[in-house]
């Protein structure tokens, strides 16, 4: 479903130019679950915004659902890829109701349709409908607040979902519970889903496929089995034992 063919992506500024991926081929199969995993800085994130269009790669090129994307086809595309972005990143001024509606109002949908929507969509996160629908983020935890941007990020039913470090930076208490979350929605919502962790253990729980990543480049994707059992290099081996 998505391919990435040869990614390198630089960043050049005032401090120099750094190699942020350095030419990355991945292939992403539909209904897969595949985790990028690695120490900070070494890409992950900038490998979810590669597929979903908000970088554009300096070499290679981006396929999703075989067609390459480029300025004219992106934005549709990019309707089909829910973002749940690192850190929630909820609009501040949005009430939650409003944060999950965003792109449905940018479109034009049916405000019944939409809130309905929204209705069913809190409920599959967890959250209580009346409690949190017009709370604006600031009074939501943190957990509460991930659960927010994965409903976001499913409001239009896309067949794709890239979600970065989406239960980062929580308690190991709430973390499991939504941990066990997505393991359930996984199994519901059969999509292809991409998502970034730092976190091994996370990985090989819900992932079907890891791609361990290492200064801009994967140095092994594989089941979880397999790289527990023949890592493929010294940086994998060690990776294991932290
Ligand atoms: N807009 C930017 N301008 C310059 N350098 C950038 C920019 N965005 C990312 N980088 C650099 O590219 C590298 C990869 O960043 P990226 O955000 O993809 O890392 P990451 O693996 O997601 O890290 P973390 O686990 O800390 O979130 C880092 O060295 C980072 O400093
Ligand atoms: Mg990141």
């Amino acid at each position: 479903m998505i391919h990435l063919q040869g990614i390198t992506l630089v960043f050049s500024g005032p401090a120099g130019v750094v190699c942020a991926i350095n030419d990355l081929s991945l292939r992403i199969r539909d209904g897969e679950t595949l985790a990028l995993v690695g120490t900070s800085g070494c890409g992950k994130s900038s490998t979810l915004k590669i597929i979903n269009g908000l970088l554009r790669p300096t070499r290679g090129a981006v396929f999703f659902d075989g067609e390459r994307l480029d300025a004219s086809n992106v934005f549709a595309a990019r309707l089909r890829m829910g973002y749940v972005i690192q850190g929630a990143a909820l609009f501040p001024h949005l009430t939650v109701r409003e944060n999950i509606a965003v792109m449905a109002k940018i479109l034009g949908l049916p405000k019944a349709q939409t809130a309905e929507r929204i209705s069913r969509l809190l409920t599959l996160v967890g959250l209580d409908e009346k409690r949190f629908a017009d709370q604006y983020p600031l009074a939501l935890s943190g957990g509460e607040q991930q659960r927010v941007g994965v409903a976001r990020a499913l409001m239009l039913d896309p067949p794709c979902l890239l979600m970065d470090e989406p239960f980062g930076a929580l308690d190991v208490i709430t973390r499991h519970q939504l941990q066990n979350d997505f393991a359930r929605l996984k199994q519901k919502l059969k999509k292809t889903v991409v998502f970034v962790t730092h976190d091994l253990e996370e990985a090989f729980k819900l992932a079907d496929r890891v791609a361990v990543m290492h200064q801009g480049k994967i140095m092994q994707v594989d089941a979880p089995e397999k790289i527990r059992n023949q890592p493929a290099n010294d940086f994998v081996r060690e990776f294991l034992r932290l």
